[in-house]
């Protein structure tokens, strides 16, 4: 029998699959101390888990019998990849099941953003009526700039192209015929940095991607710029976006992600030009049943040594 250790929350469906497999019994324990954890790890041959849990090298050290490490969702920031591949841990996400979600989120958020949507509900429903206060913009021939036009990002442009946006993207694997084929403008870092009304970021985060967009980006940017954040926390320097938007360069920002997830009583949350959700991309009931499925699949395919996908 294998054991699966479920450590996060993760849509009933993934169990399911799992559980109905003869040959695999489920653990699901959410909530557990770093000390626990490594207690539970010890015992898995598999480790699924969605971005609460931390994957450290000293959990990958622990579950001395772990031969896979399933992510439900895209990001595997949570997870030590050299320390398990060091092992011969196969790590695993789920890459598609919640691109629509995500990308219908950011542009929730564009939308909220340009109309002050949040903030005109607060001060309504406190009884006032600010009809002035709250004036937007609109999104019709603005520039939006994406930076990684990936799976998400290129279905956030296809939204905004809707809304009669226009789209300028940087992707370092983007090619001009595909930029074509999608009708979006294929774009340095720095002309989507000058150029853009609205910037959103749609890139894991790396050693390379971390404050990608900096105080030095902020200056360059035009004046007014609205800047979304769906993706990660980090990429996004939140010192440099905090001074942007005090000294007038930045018009607003959207957050969903942070750099410390809570974020708790963040300095930005002070100010009234940011929105935030929290870290709600991927929260539809559609999402979570893709991604539970999908890595379960996978988490039972490496412990049968079949075939698989996302590692
Ligand atoms: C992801 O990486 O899949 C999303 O950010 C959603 C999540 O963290 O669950």
């Amino acid at each position: 029998m294998f054991r699966v250790l479920i450590t996060d929350p993760l849509s009933e469906q993934g169990i399911e699959k799992l559980q109905e497999a003869s040959d695999v019994e489920v653990v699901q324990k959410t909530n557990l101390t770093p000390a626990e954890l490594l207690t539970e790890v010890a015992e898995a041959d598999a480790l699924i888990v969605r971005s609460q849990t931390q994957v450290t090298a000293e959990v990958i050290e622990a579950g001395s019998r772990l031969k896979a490490i399933g992510r439900a969702g895209v990001g595997v920031d949570n997870i030590d990849i050299p320390a398990a591949t060091a092992r011969g841990i196969l790590v695993v996400n789920a890459p598609d099941g919640n691109t629509i979600s995500t990308a219908e989120h950011t542009f929730a958020m564009l939308i909220s953003l340009a109309r002050n949507i949040p903030q005109g509900y607060k001060s309504t429903i406190q009884g006032e009526w600010k009809r002035k206060a709250f004036v937007g913009v609109e999104l019709n021939n603005k520039k939006l700039g994406i930076v990684g036009l990936g799976r998400i990002g290129s279905e956030l442009a296809s939204r905004a192209q809707a809304f009669h946006m226009k789209v300028i993207a940087f992707d370092p694997y983007l090619t001009e015929e595909r930029a074509k084929k999608m009708g979006v403008h294929k774009a340095s870092l720095e002309e989507v940095i000058q150029e853009a009304d609205f910037i959103t970021v749609h890139t894991p985060l790396t050693k390379e991607t971390r404050h990608l967009i900096d105080e030095a980006a902020f200056a360059k940017m035009k004046e007014g710029v609205r800047i979304l954040n769906c993706a990660r926390g980090g990429i996004i320097s939140e010192q440099a976006l905090y001074d942007a938007i005090q000294s007038g360069k930045v018009a607003g920002a959207a957050l969903d992600v942070f750099e410390t997830e809570p974020p708790g009583e963040h300095p930005l949350f002070t100010l009234p030009q940011v929105i935030a959700t929290p870290h709600l991309g991927a929260s539809t009931r559609e999402a979570q049943e893709n991604v539970a499925i999908d890595v379960s699949e996978e988490i039972l395919h490496i412990l049968r040594d079949e075939p698989f996908k996302n590692a």
